[in-house]
């Protein structure tokens, strides 16, 4: 099983913000995440800025597209995403849509599972193609007390049987990575848990050290 990589999201509300984390962070993580909120803030520049000063790090933008599948895909992609995001209720076709240009740049969708889906359209979303999908547990239902728990690890357990690379994300700190021991988790994403720490960079060997200790 190979180790889970980490990813940082940057929900920053604006770039400046964003690049003072990056400063400290990029050296200690794999993948560098445009958040879904500086993407509504600072848009697709957020993209080609971290591209420019990050030029062989993985980006993921986390746009949660529902729709115009293929203009937002391009916006993103000729800015210097990796991947993308679409969220688990948008049509089939949006998800095609963005994976056909994803595919054009050699880069990747992947899908945010949020709220309710199910796995007959899991199975959809790997017939059209789709390798990636992301566990997320919301930040509104993480204030309103949902705690990670059994159902998510069958849940998880049956998204990889089924051939995703499923990454994990939701409210994580280092302390909470043990729970998921065993799972070949692609991807462990926190923003919170380093951008927003006392002291980011050391957050991040945190991270990273409890991946050592449990894959
Ligand atoms: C919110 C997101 C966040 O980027 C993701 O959940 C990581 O942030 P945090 O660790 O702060 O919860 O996609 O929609």
């Amino acid at each position: 099983m190979s180790k889970p990589l980490l990813q940082v999201a940057l929900d920053n509300l604006n770039i400046s913000s964003a690049l003072e984390a990056t400063r400290v962070l990029a050296d200690e993580v794999d993948v560098l995440e445009v958040g879904t909120i500086l993407c509504y803030a600072e848009g697709a520049k957020a993209v080609s800025i971290l591209r420019a000063l990050y030029p062989d790090k993985t980006i993921v933008t986390d746009l949660k597209a529902a729709d115009a599948g293929t203009t937002v895909a391009e916006i993103v992609f000729s800015a210097g995403t990796n991947w993308m995001t679409v969220i688990c209720c948008a049509p089939y076709a949006t998800m095609e849509a963005a994976l056909e240009v994803a595919q054009k740049y050699n880069g990747d969708v992947q899908v945010e599972l949020y709220g309710d889906w199910t796995f007959e359209q899991a199975e959809k979303w790997r017939e059209i193609g789709l390798t990636q999908v992301i566990y997320h547990r919301g930040r509104d239902a993480a204030f309103a007390g949902q705690q990670w728990g059994e159902e998510d690890l069958v849940k998880i357990r049956r998204l990889v049987e089924m051939g995703f690379d499923v990454s994990v994300t939701g409210g994580l700190y280092a302390r909470d990575l043990g729970f998921f021991e065993g799972i070949p988790v692609k991807c462990f994403i926190a923003g919170r848990g380093l951008y927003g720490a006392d002291d980011p960079a050391q957050a991040a060997r945190d991270f990273k050290a409890a991946i050592d200790k449990f894959w």
